[in-house]
């Protein structure tokens, strides 16, 4: 699995670093990055990319099958 924030839509909610910190985290300004290299999602943090995915109120997070 890997995952992209689409940086047009990204409004600074803050809910994908919340909910998965291990995931995403945040600039300067509050707008989402990845803390994963190439977006690339460890086995063990997929349930946290889809919550991810899921609550962003923008849909700014992508989820893509490898
Ligand atoms: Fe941005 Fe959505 Fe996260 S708006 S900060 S990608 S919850």
């Amino acid at each position: 699995m890997r995952i992209s924030i689409d940086p047009s839509l990204c409004q600074g909610h803050g809910r994908c670093y919340d909910l998965a910190p291990d995931l995403f985290g945040a600039d300067d300004e509050g707008y989402a990055t990845l803390l994963v290299p190439d977006g690339r999602v460890p086995a063990d943090l997929e349930d946290g990319a889809r919550l991810a995915a899921a609550n962003c109120p923008e849909s700014a997070v992508l989820v893509l099958r490898d």
